[in-house]
């Protein structure tokens, strides 16, 4: 099913309104000004979707606010040893109700839509079994996590179907909230799309001691979008990803989510394969406190969010700022996303306080390098360097325990000459980096901290600071927007001592 599919992308792609699918119809404005000529005929994309003919337009209408937001249940290890929390989970097709009266056909993580989160300690080791009972490879990825090049899920690495393979996570990292996925070498798209993603928390005891909202009212939400046709089937187009008008969060469609009128710590992941979030509130403020790798070093008040395909950020908000009763809502420049209703007062003893977690020095970069994304849509390849992803080459080697200055560009301005643009963006396995400008300019204070997942606007260049880890091996790095990596922008670097 997926290779017949990857076939009818390449045919359609190809033809005379092949550029249409890879153009941004979307609003994906970043928060610091446009640069260069695209931004006036991107915007103008958003407003005109002239050329794009999908097959599906939208799926079955959902009234905002009429089914509640769940929570995804956290796993109970099957075995807890002196230093490792076992797991084992099976990754399985299922039905999951999604849309009020149908049924969707989706895959899964236990058969949980959104999958179960794992809450891990940090330097408490995980060990997680996952059983492939798909009817195709799949394999797992944790994303942001530190992790041997084994358990990785490197691209090519698969768990055939029928067998099992197990993942060890050290956890040797500070608290944050990372997720896994599917990673599978040109299905890790379609497989994220159809469900296979889920939390996977690191808990920290200096985190802990800082008070931040915790326990029940430290509540991982999962945003993404979907395509659905009338039958409550997930209409998976990798050639129009754009078109994906439904607005899911935890795996409903624009929920409601009960709260008490007191601060809440919520961590934001953008699970779609594509879509670019901008987020605002609206009847509340937001104070982010971390960011993909954990904790900022201070939190910063926000009045804008934009969340890229991978990306994290944990907020506080104080929903006594809201009267019982009241509403506040979390608002994406297409709709509403989340309506929290605040129905009952709690006492509140938590706090934010002035400072989180102060940056580590960092030492300084032994080498620079320059990458350069870009879409080659006359032959229907995503290139990072004008080349695909080679698992048998190697496109960087770099030095354990080092860091590098990486600058990307994203060169698509003018995707084959349509006059549109493209957004990117670049996550690195492994390696963690900061963020230390965005063509020349300061990153936004949300930015400020370490981050493993980062946007990249068309024609815009961002400069990192990347500290590479201590493991060898290869490791990928990719843009996120998964059907691009699926096509082939990917790269691997080479980790020696
Ligand atoms: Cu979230 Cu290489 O992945
Ligand atoms: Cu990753
Ligand atoms: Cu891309």
């Amino acid at each position: 099913m997926l290779s017949r599919r990857r076939l009818l992308v390449l045919g359609g792609l190809t033809g005379g309104v092949a550029l249409a699918p890879f153009v941004q119809s979307g609003d994906t404005r970043n928060a610091q000004p446009q640069h260069g000529p695209m931004h006036g005929r991107m915007h103008g994309a958003a407003h005109d979707h002239a050329g794009r003919v999908p097959a599906v337009r939208s799926g079955p209408a959902v009234t905002p606010f009429s089914v509640r937001m769940p929570v995804p249940a956290t796993r109970i290890p099957s075995v807890q040893t002196a230093d490792t929390d076992i797991y084992r989970m099976s990754v399985q097709p299922a039905t999951a109700q999604i849309l009020p009266g149908l049924s969707t056909p989706v895959l899964t993580y236990g058969g949980a839509f959104c999958g179960p989160t794992i809450r891990a300690r940090r330097n408490r080791r995980t060990l997680i079994t996952f059983d492939n009972k798909l009817g195709h490879e799949t394999n797992v990825h944790l994303h942001g996590g530190r992790v041997a090049a084994v358990h990785d899920g490197y691209p090519t690495e698969v768990i055939a179907p029928g067998s099992g393979r197990a993942y060890l996570y050290p956890n040797a990292q500070p608290g944050a909230t990372l997720w896994y996925h599917d990673h599978a070498h040109h299905l890790e798209a379609e497989n994220v799309y159809r469900g296979l993603h889920g939390f996977y928390l690191i808990d920290d005891e200096d985190e802990r001691r800082l008070g931040l909202p915790s326990g029940g009212y430290d509540v991982p939400i999962m945003l993404r979008d979907a395509l659905f046709d009338d039958a409550g089937n997930l209409v998976f187009d990798p050639a129009d990803p754009y078109n994906r008008p439904t607005l899911l969060a935890n795996g409903k469609p624009q929920p409601y989510f009960e709260v008490a009128a007191r601060k809440y710590r919520l961590r934001l992941l953008n699970g779609s394969t594509h879509r670019v979030f901008e987020l605002t509130l609206d009847g509340a403020r937001m104070t982010q406190i971390a960011t993909d790798a954990g904790l900022l070093p201070a939190p910063v008040p926000v009045d804008r969010l934009v969340l890229s395909s991978g990306e994290r950020a944990d907020i506080v908000v104080d929903f006594g700022q809201a009267p019982l009763g009241g509403h506040v809502t979390l608002n994406d420049v297409a709709g509403p996303v989340l309506r929290f209703d605040v129905v009952r007062r709690a006492a509140d003893r938590s706090r934010v306080p002035a400072q989180l977690r102060p940056m580590s020095p960092m030492p300084t970069a032994v080498q620079d390098r320059k990458l350069v994304l870009s879409l080659d849509p006359v032959n229907i390849r995503a290139l990072i360097n004008d080349r695909v992803f080679d698992p048998a080459r190697v496109d960087m080697q770099v030095r354990r325990g080092t860091t590098e200055i990486w600058e990307v560009t994203n060169s698509d301005t003018n995707v084959g000459g349509s006059g549109f643009g493209v957004p990117h963006n670049f996550h690195t396995h492994l390696s963690h980096f900061l963020l230390l400008s965005r063509d020349g300019k300061p990153p936004l204070p949300g930015e400020g901290g370490w981050k493993d997942t980062v946007l990249i606007q068309p024609g815009e260049t961002v400069r990192l600071q990347v500290d590479i880890g201590s493991h060898l091996g290869r490791y990928v790095y990719h843009c996120h927007m998964l059907e691009h990596s699926a096509l082939g922008m990917m790269g691997q670097m080479e980790i020696v001592n």
